[in-house]
């Protein structure tokens, strides 16, 4: 019988012997995995962890800022963040295929997370949040081509540290369980999947700091509306998209030539298969007009209303 103040205790003992006296080295996203792994491997052996949080300038309003604000002053941790929104910018600069650029964020975040760990010193361990389901999904050839393109925070296989994954034989809401327990707050326990490649992937085509900034303020109403509505836990992702549309508006008597935002809000188990989310009309209602009423270089706003497949839930 599984109990999550046994698994804690235990684990907690196991890092110790494990680590010694030596010192720990943790890539922070904010996610759920990483951050229950984090405060797992804070509470074994404190300060001889520490935490690098990538800003890659591409994640949601706000979140750079919760994540020192939880994990630096909350918990106390020795938590580094790396300001690496222009090397991201520079490198996506002109580059519209989604794929892409997914392999630029994904090889310039190795990167930036090799060059950074080089300079804190050095670590004998790397604790990463492996959940079971990675390992059982990187059994067969094909779910792995999936996985790595999905992980985009992957690290480097010839990485010299030695591995610390706690929380390899757990299923996600396990990791959820483990996280309350262990006191992190709900937003970051029940956190909507957020991709590796962030904002990027929702800008379609070029990624512009303009572009990231509509999708960034409208993204950050829609959030607000929908936990407003009390539909945070029930709808499995919702986001805006910005789909290089401009179309015809009016305001006043002037007419208007802006960008299309769309509303992206699914239902799902697993996030193989996922239905549109039936958002309630007068909630809809106020997000949009909130979006055009807020956000500058906004004239119209469309649903996404196709369910996976045949459509998937990004849509880059
Ligand atoms: P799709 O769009 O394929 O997404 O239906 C399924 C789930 O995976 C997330 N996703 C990603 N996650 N890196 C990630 O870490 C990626 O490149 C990536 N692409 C999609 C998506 O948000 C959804 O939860």
């Amino acid at each position: 019988n599984w109990s999550m103040e046994t698994f804690i205790e235990e684990k907690i003992k196991e890092i110790r012997e494990t680590v010694g006296d030596k010192k720990v080295l943790c890539a922070l996203s904010g996610g759920v995995d990483s951050s229950v792994v984090a405060v797992l491997v804070h509470k074994a052996i404190g300060d001889q962890l520490t935490c690098m949080f990538v800003d890659h300038g591409l994640l949601r309003k706000g979140e750079a800022e919760s994540v020192m604000e939880t994990f630096g002053e909350k918990f106390n941790m020795n938590v580094i963040k790396i300001d690496a929104k222009d090397r991201f910018l520079a490198k996506l600069e002109g580059v519209s295929d989604p794929e892409q650029k997914r392999k630029i964020i994904g090889n310039e975040f190795i990167r930036v997370f090799e060059e950074e760990s080089q300079k804190l010193g050095e670590f004998d361990f790397l604790a990463q949040g492996t959940l079971y389901t990675d390992i059982i999904e990187s059994g067969t050839k094909t779910a792995q081509t999936i996985k790595s393109h999905h992980n985009v925070g992957g690290l480097p296989e010839d990485i010299q540290f030695q591995l610390i994954e706690p929380l390899n034989t757990l299923f996600k809401d396990e990791v959820r369980k483990v996280g309350t327990e262990l006191g992190i707050p709900d937003e970051i326990v029940w956190r909507q999947p957020f991709p590796g490649p962030g904002l990027a992937i929702r800008v379609l085509g070029e990624v512009t700091e303009d572009k990231l900034e509509i999708v960034r303020e409208s993204d950050y109403i829609l959030r607000d509306e929908i936990k407003k509505a009390g539909l945070d836990r029930e709808i499995w992702q919702y986001f805006t998209v910005l789909p290089d549309v401009r179309s015809v508006g009016v305001m006043g008597d002037i007419r208007t030539y802006a960008y299309t935002v769309a509303i992206r809000a699914v239902t799902s188990i697993d996030g193989m298969t996922a239905d549109w989310a039936r958002i309630p009309y007068d909630v809809l209602e106020k997000i949009s007009n909130r979006i055009v009423n807020e956000v500058e270089g906004i004239n119209r706003i469309v649903l996404d209303i196709t369910s996976k497949p045949p459509a998937t839930i990004e849509w880059e």
